[in-house]
């Protein structure tokens, strides 16, 4: 949720740091923070910081009127907030009474009123409404008690409950940045004579491409020269070391207005790129990270998707196209809603999370109690070294590379391009297709990038619709099949960035109840299944004709030379003609476009919306 920054090398650790929050800013711009240890005027070290609520913006001007001293160590912290107002008071970093410890955090201390107020009745005056400031009183007085800084991090970790990632320096060390882990991301960049911490590695990216994963309960102390990790107990512990196969570039926007537009764009390559080395020129599919035997994968008697958001609407597309394949009964449901539901699962059933993040808490928790119950997880994730595929039996990378725009859009593609593999793939295993079947589907699945560039190639037309429907208060957004999930994704990207009214229905459903709130003029997009599947086809533009005859405006998006269609569409969108279950990966597109722009011509911050953030690390 938050994103966290610290240094320690020779460089200005301030730039370092306000560097490091520009490219993690998409994780929270409620407010941001920055904390040195600087030289002080009697020839000791002491703690400078400055802290503005509102985006990295404000703090990047305080600091520039207001230039901070020359330091080499320091911390910065970008806030979704959770505990208290979005305000300057509650910003990151937060300092102990004496401002020997400066502490950034991300995540929930669910035990923090009992630590408050233990504090306040030793004396304690706490400034904040966060549950973080109670973190820098109780790792300040251990340090104050003769504990250095990591030792002091590691009895605090011991006493907090709940998701957290700390990260700390002290007034009288520069030589060291200390930070710990729980429930919460943190990875450690590696770097030559300078150290890195991040919530992702999009922090320090710029500086270094070695990265070392933290296990859960964690602490890591950074100086220049070394990394030293152990657990709460002040036991010797080990990281995984690795290398990002992104760079800086990725991370940048490469002249387009926003992340999103640009990461739309790109979605050609990122299917491509999903499918790498996952297929042979036979259309025979090899999925090494599935480690999950052949033999297990044949006993698996149900398959159970969780997943939140967008991330949802992959597993509502997943169900369709894996009971298809597999005859495998395939269930679907919001990891929030998981875990409190007692969900019947046993040693042969597939709990398959699909996450962008890897670090949604929701799925996170899911997956938990998932592994406890004895099911397989399988994880399907964009981020590499993220807590949910580390903690899952087997992972699909989707290979999108980095997302930064808090919708997603080329994570989602990826995410269908990842379901639809592992669907196949259990198809192999299990016999329950042909191999040229399984090939034909592969070979349809490889020429997608060719597909959704066609559609990319039209947006054009898309953003005239936009500009046309810039003043619109209300969009409704049908669909049937597969084109359900489309339709609520569509609906979903609007109300995200459009802040306006913006409903998916799944179009059997409209006749009972929905079609009330149908009036003259109101726009609906209506995602038409191709022609092969006629029934689909058939009963999708009866529910056109319906809506249309009640006044409303169809926008429909159909196959390019669907002249069934055609008569009742007031707008006409065409689609290249693919199979019925690969549909959402071109039908999608003209709706995040849609959505983009029209959120850019209503004036709104796309890569920013209000309220959101990237990854949701509470739950
Ligand atoms: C919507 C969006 C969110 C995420 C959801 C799950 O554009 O991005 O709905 O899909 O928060 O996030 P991940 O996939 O990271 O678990």
């Amino acid at each position: 949720m938050c994103g966290i920054v610290g240094y320690v090398g020779e460089k200005q650790a301030r730039d370092v740091v306000v560097e490091g929050l520009r490219l993690l800013e998409y994780r929270g711009y409620d407010s941001a923070g920055i904390a040195l240890v600087a030289g002080g005027e009697l020839g000791q070290t002491v703690l400078v910081s400055d802290k503005r609520a509102g985006k990295l913006a404000n703090l990047e001007k305080a600091i520039a009127e207001d230039a901070l001293p020359a330091a080499t160590t320091g911390i910065g912290h970008t806030r979704w907030a959770t505990h208290g107002a979005p305000n300057d008071v509650n910003a990151h970093p937060h300092l102990g009474p004496q401002r020997r410890v400066a502490v950034v955090h991300n995540g929930i201390l669910e035990n923090f009123a009992r630590l408050r107020d233990e504090l306040e009745r030793a004396g304690h005056d706490l400034l904040s409404e966060t549950d973080t400031e109670v973190a820098a009183h109780l790792i300040e007085n251990e340090v104050l008690a003769g504990a250095d800084l990591t030792t002091a991090m590691q009895n605090v970790c011991r006493r907090l409950e709940g998701a957290f990632t700390l990260v700390a320096i002290d007034a009288h060390d520069p030589s060291r940045v200390v930070a710990a882990r729980r429930n919460s991301p943190l990875v450690v960049g590696l770097g030559v004579g300078e150290n890195f911490i991040g919530s992702d590695v999009a922090a320090f990216i710029e500086h270094t491409r070695e990265a070392l994963e933290l296990g859960q309960d964690q602490v890591v102390t950074i100086t220049r020269d070394a990394v030293a990790v152990s657990d709460f107990d002040g036991n010797e512990a080990q990281g995984r070391q690795y290398h990002v196969d992104w760079d800086l570039a990725a991370a940048e926007k490469d002249g387009y207005d926003w992340f999103m537009r640009k990461e739309i764009f790109e979605q050609p390559r990122a299917i491509a790129d999903a499918l790498l080395g996952r297929h042979d020129e036979n259309g025979q599919l090899q999925l090494d990270e599935v480690r999950i035997s052949d033999d297990e994968l044949r006993d698996i008697d149900k398959i159970v998707i969780i997943a939140c958001g967008t991330s949802n609407y992959a597993a509502m597309v997943a169900k369709y196209a894996i009971e298809h394949w597999t005859r495998i009964p395939c269930e679907i449901e919001l990891s929030h809603e998981f875990r409190y539901r007692d969900p019947i699962l046993t040693r042969n059933t597939l709990v398959v999370a699909i996450s962008q993040s890897g670090e949604t808490a929701d799925t996170l928790m899911a997956i938990r109690h998932a592994k406890k119950q004895k099911a397989k997880v399988l994880a399907i994730c964009n981020t590499n070294g993220s807590t949910i595929p580390r903690e899952s039996d087997a992972v699909i990378y989707t290979h999108a590379g980095p997302e930064i725009g808090v919708a997603s859009t080329k994570g989602f593609l990826t995410q269908l391009v990842a379901c639809y593999l592992l669907g196949l793939y259990l198809a192999q295993v299990r016999g329950t297709k042909y191999g040229d079947e399984i090939a034909a589907v592969v070979g349809e699945l490889a020429a997608m990038s060719d597909r959704v560039q066609q559609v990319l190639d039209d947006a054009d037309r898309v953003y005239a619709l936009a500009e046309r429907f810039k003043d619109t208060t209300s969009v409704l957004f049908i669909g049937r099949h597969a084109g359900f999930p489309v339709a609520l994704e569509g609906a979903l990207k609007l109300k995200e960035l459009a802040y306006i009214h913006a409903e998916g229905f799944a179009a059997g459903e409209l006749k009972h109840g929905p079609i009330a709130l149908i009036e003259p003029g109101l726009p609906v997009f209506c995602v038409v299944p191709p022609r092969g599947r006629d029934q689909l086809h058939d009963k999708m533009i009866s529910a056109i004709q319906e809506i249309r005859a009640r006044g409303a405006l169809t926008i429909v998006l159909a196959e390019a030379d669907d002249d069934e269609v055609t008569p009742y569409a007031d707008v006409f969108i065409p689609l290249p003609t693919v199979p019925t279950l690969l549909q959402p990966l071109v039908a999608t597109v003209p709706l995040q476009l849609f959505a983009c722009e029209l959120a850019t011509l209503m004036g709104h911050d796309v890569d920013q919306p209000r309220n959101l953030a990237k990854s949701v690390t509470v739950e």
